[in-house]
């Protein structure tokens, strides 16, 4: 190609943009106006139902070569800086408490929900699901607690009423002993995540396999595909137990030849150690270890490689948003997602077991990349 050729294809790049932002910047004075009707009006910002309606609109328009989940993600961004000039407008007063994280309205009626882990401190989840209760103008507050004593936790909690927790590290396998009734899917992938209080009964779930699905699914299907699965924790459950529900063919790869080959049996999986990664191949290469995970994001589970023999591929950490395998694989021409959407939906999940509302996924996903952000 002349170097006359790439200035010309430059120029015309430069006058999209142009373009491009002109549009953008006269899609942003409409949202504003809708903010100042939405206000005069006493209606909520976040609309989850017109949201769905923009996407689906934009999917049926989309020819390529851009995929949907590209596609989603840019209008993403665009709809979520459109729902933060409106929510400027507004002055109603949910929208002013979910601005400030006023406390104030807290009292005898507040309904409680917790996390139950050790450590806790770095969660996302109290942001989360307190974001969405602003939100809905639903009078409640979710709360992290350290625990020790898992037991003596649950009886605590059971005296106080708390409606539900998320359970995390290390308790999601512990607590199956120690609860009233387990959900049919919680016991099949062999731990417990999300607890509800029902009367005096202690009931668990499991919502991280749909979290791992919905994560996948902004890629590619499940169904039918061909899926390496690196990890045989507890993440690594969830993730084989969402994939071969769906539908999806799981290779299970493990650095640890008998915990892989534990996991892989009690799925019927067939199994290879990490030291054999170069001799296969799918359509999307999961990583569910933590190597990779801030600090040690110079690291990587997988030889750069063997990534060009994947279509997509997901690593379920997201913290940093982009670790090494990402970068390695984007470079190697793949499709590529962090985890931030398997905790985005675990989470939204959780959200609609204990308050039967939809839940306000595109608020909730704003307040955790924002914290991200500032790590
Ligand atoms: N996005 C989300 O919503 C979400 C949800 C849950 C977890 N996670 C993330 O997933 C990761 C794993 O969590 P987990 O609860 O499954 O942990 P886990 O139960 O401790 O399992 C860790 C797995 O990673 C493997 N592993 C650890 N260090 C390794 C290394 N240096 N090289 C190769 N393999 C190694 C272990 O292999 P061995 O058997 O050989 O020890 C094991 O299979 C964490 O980073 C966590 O933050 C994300």
């Amino acid at each position: 190609m002349s170097n006359d050729s790439l200035k010309r294809l430059r120029h015309r790049i430069e006058d999209l943009d142009v373009q491009l932002l002109k549009l953008l910047s006269d899609r942003a004075a409409i949202s504003v106006q809708i903010g100042n009707l939405k206000a005069r009006n006493g209606l909520s910002i976040y609309d989850q139902g017109r949201e769905d309606a923009i996407y689906r609109h934009l999917a049926q328009y989309n020819k390529g070569p851009l995929t949907t989940s590209e596609i989603n993600r840019i209008f993403g961004e665009i709809i979520s800086v459109s729902r933060k000039l409106q929510a400027h407008m507004a002055s109603d007063d949910r929208e002013q408490l979910a601005a400030d994280s006023d406390t104030s309205t807290l009292g005898v009626n507040t309904s409680l929900y917790g996390l139950l882990g050790n450590p806790v401190a770095q969660s996302m989840s109290p942001l989360m699901h307190n974001a969405a209760f602003r939100i809905l103008g639903i009078d409640a507050i979710y709360l992290p607690f350290e625990v020790n004593d898992l037991r003596g936790a649950l009886a605590g909690v059971r005296s106080l009423r708390i409606q539900g927790a998320s359970v995390t590290h290390p308790f999601k396998t512990s607590i199956l002993g120690l609860i009233d009734e387990i959900d049919v899917t919680a016991r099949e992938v062999g731990a417990v995540n999300t607890i509800v209080f029902e009367g005096d009964s202690i009931r668990g779930l499991n919502t991280d396999w749909i979290g791992a699905v919905r994560c996948i699914e902004g890629l590619l299907p499940v169904k039918d595909n061909r899926f390496v699965v690196i990890g045989a924790g507890g993440a690594a459950r969830a993730v084989v137990f969402g994939i071969t529900r769906q539908g999806g063919k799981v290779t299970l790869v493990n650095r640890t030849k008998d915990n892989g080959l534990a996991l892989a049996k009690g799925f019927d999986l067939p199994f290879a150690p990490l030291s054999e990664i170069e001799g296969l191949s799918g359509d999307c290469l999961i990583n569910t270890t933590p190597v990779g995970m801030y600090p040690n994001v110079g690291k990587t589970p997988v030889p750069k490689g063997v990534l060009g023999r994947y279509k997509a591929v997901v690593d379920i950490i997201y913290n940093p948003f982009r670790t090494r395998l990402l970068k390695d694989a984007e470079a190697e021409g793949c499709q590529v997602t962090n985890g931030l959407d398997m905790f985005l939906f675990q989470g939204a999940e959780q959200f609609r077991i204990w308050t039967g509302k939809e839940p306000p996924v595109g608020p909730m996903r704003d307040v955790v990349v924002e914290a991200l952000n500032q790590i």
